[in-house]
């Protein structure tokens, strides 16, 4: 990881993040000239704040940023990596009194985790990357391997959606899918374009004939045949142009991202292999481009999907959960111990919570109670929206077992996770995310573009389940 060092050398300089109450007692203790110093800055540790403090020479010998009344966590230290000179190393120390402490685990992982999220850059296509490369001294307490799967599977999100859809369609997610699956020597399986018909995924087939790229389905194992199981789903449209119900220009724009959940998908594949959880890992990601071809599916047309539930297209727009019901059903055959799925599902989502926050539905209250405090626990914004089955009947078609679109424009992430209810069993511990898989603004450590929402949650939630004796985060 480009963002870190592995030891401080002579010219590394100490960073600390202070509150005001940290800020007040350290000055205490120090020298009548630096306290003329800080006074004259007029800097009270408040939040964002940088103070710097020279060294006879004339270097910087400590920086000094704020966090108001706040303790530092992670988005303080993501801060920090866009507040300190752009080249260079650095170390972070507490400051308790007068003394300069090392960070504990805790705030260590915090620390790097927040570093490493904001120095991520997309710069595939730029003739002239940032400059901008602070190095973090990694902690001496941060879990390592720990920070560094988070990261990696952070940037791997990021830069399958971030990629255009031109240089990301169905083959080449399918390609990023196999190099992971050959990182980690797991087992996978791509079933392409006709074959999805020998093989019955009529849906996933349908959605995607509609575009000269051939659509797929990823398919792979991974781990101990006998472990309990765990299956990821993911929507992989590379590009929602709405199909024959065309989306408008604005509401097209950023569709390169609605392969996020499949991207998401892989992330936490990533994670779960990297982590060697003893899981039997299954992951399904249909990849389509859902296009205007000549022989796109149609409003009204009939489709079969794999459990042979027939489905009347109300709107060929609503294509991501005709091509989960597919995987979904896949999964759902094995019996695994665990479902989860991810997507860019609907529009309504972010009428509910917003970009910003991950909409989760689930009918398993201890499912649920682990992955909010798991989300709680990793900072990684998530509620809870209700899977009300009542709403189940806008759903009803007059020609076919079950609608895509409810007859009803209000409560459409609901009605949306009922659609693929239907394609799970009951009984089942499952989980659906519905994601924005972008950020629409900037935050600390979170540039414009593709971003990983419910990932860490989720990750968390694993680890406590299967391995709590490692206590990463
Ligand atoms: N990929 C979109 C949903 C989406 C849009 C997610 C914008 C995030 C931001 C999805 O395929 C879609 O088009 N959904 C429609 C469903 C409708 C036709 C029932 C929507 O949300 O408008
Ligand atoms: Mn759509
Ligand atoms: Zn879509």
């Amino acid at each position: 990881m480009d963002a870190f060092a592995n030891r401080a050398t002579a010219t590394t300089v100490s960073v600390s993040l202070v509150s005001r109450s940290e800020f007040k007692a350290w000055v205490a203790t120090q020298s009548k000239s630096t306290k003329a110093w800080f006074k004259s800055l007029d800097f009270a540790g408040e939040t964002g704040r940088v103070a710097q403090l020279s060294a006879r020479d004339g270097k910087i010998a400590r920086i000094l940023i704020g966090t108001g009344k706040e303790s530092a966590s992670l988005w303080h230290f993501a801060r920090a990596a866009g507040l300190v000179p752009g080249k260079g190393s650095y170390t972070l120390e507490r400051l308790e009194g007068k003394k300069a402490l090392p960070l504990d685990e805790k705030l260590a992982n915090a620390a790097a985790l927040g570093w490493g999220l904001a120095r991520y850059s997309f710069d595939r296509y730029k003739k002239s990357p940032s400059k901008r490369r602070p190095k973090l001294v990694w902690p001496e307490a941060a879990d390592k391997a720990a920070v560094t799967r988070t990261l990696e599977a952070t940037y791997l999100v990021r830069d399958l959606i971030n990629t255009p859809a031109s240089d990301m369609g169905p083959a080449e997610l399918a390609e990023a899918a196999s190099e992971l699956a050959a990182k980690h020597e797991a087992e996978i399986e791509i079933i392409e374009g006709e074959a999805l018909l020998d093989e019955n995924y009529p849906a996933v087939h349908a959605v995607g004939r509609g575009s000269e790229r051939a659509p797929r389905l990823i398919d792979i194992r991974w781990g101990d045949p006998d472990a309990p199981k765990v299956s990821v789903v993911g929507k992989g449209v590379v590009f929602d142009s709405g199909g024959l119900d065309l989306k408008s220009a604005g509401g097209m724009k950023l569709m390169k991202k609605d392969m996020g959940g499949g991207a998401h998908a892989l992330g936490l594949a990533h994670m779960i292999m990297d982590a060697k959880l003893p899981v039997r890992l299954r992951v399904l990601v249909p990849a389509v481009e859902n296009g205007v071809a000549g022989d796109a599916m149609r409003p009204l047309d009939v489709l079969n999907s794999r459990k042979g539930i027939t489905i009347e297209v109300g709107n060929t727009d609503a294509e991501g959960r005709l091509i989960l019901c597919d995987a979904l059903a896949e999964a759902d055959s094995e019996d695994p111990e665990l479902l989860i799925d991810f997507a860019t599902l609907t529009g309504a989502a972010r009428v509910a919570v917003g970009t910003e926050i991950a909409a989760l539905f689930t009918d398993d209250e201890a499912l649920a109670a682990d992955l909010l405090a798991a989300a709680k626990a990793t900072r990684d914004t998530t509620w809870r929206l209700p899977l009300h089955r009542p709403y189940r009947r806008y759903l009803d078609s007059k020609v076919a077992d079950i609608n895509n679109i409810a007859s009803v424009g209000t409560g459409g992430a609901i009605t949306a996770a009922l659609f693929l209810s239907e394609f799970v069993s009951r009984k089942r511990a499952w989980a659906h995310f519905d994601i924005m898989g972008w950020n629409a603004q900037a935050r600390v450590g979170r540039p414009v573009g593709g971003e990983a929402m419910g990932l860490r949650a989720s990750f968390e939630m694993l680890r406590r389940r299967y391995a709590p004796e490692s206590d990463a985060e």
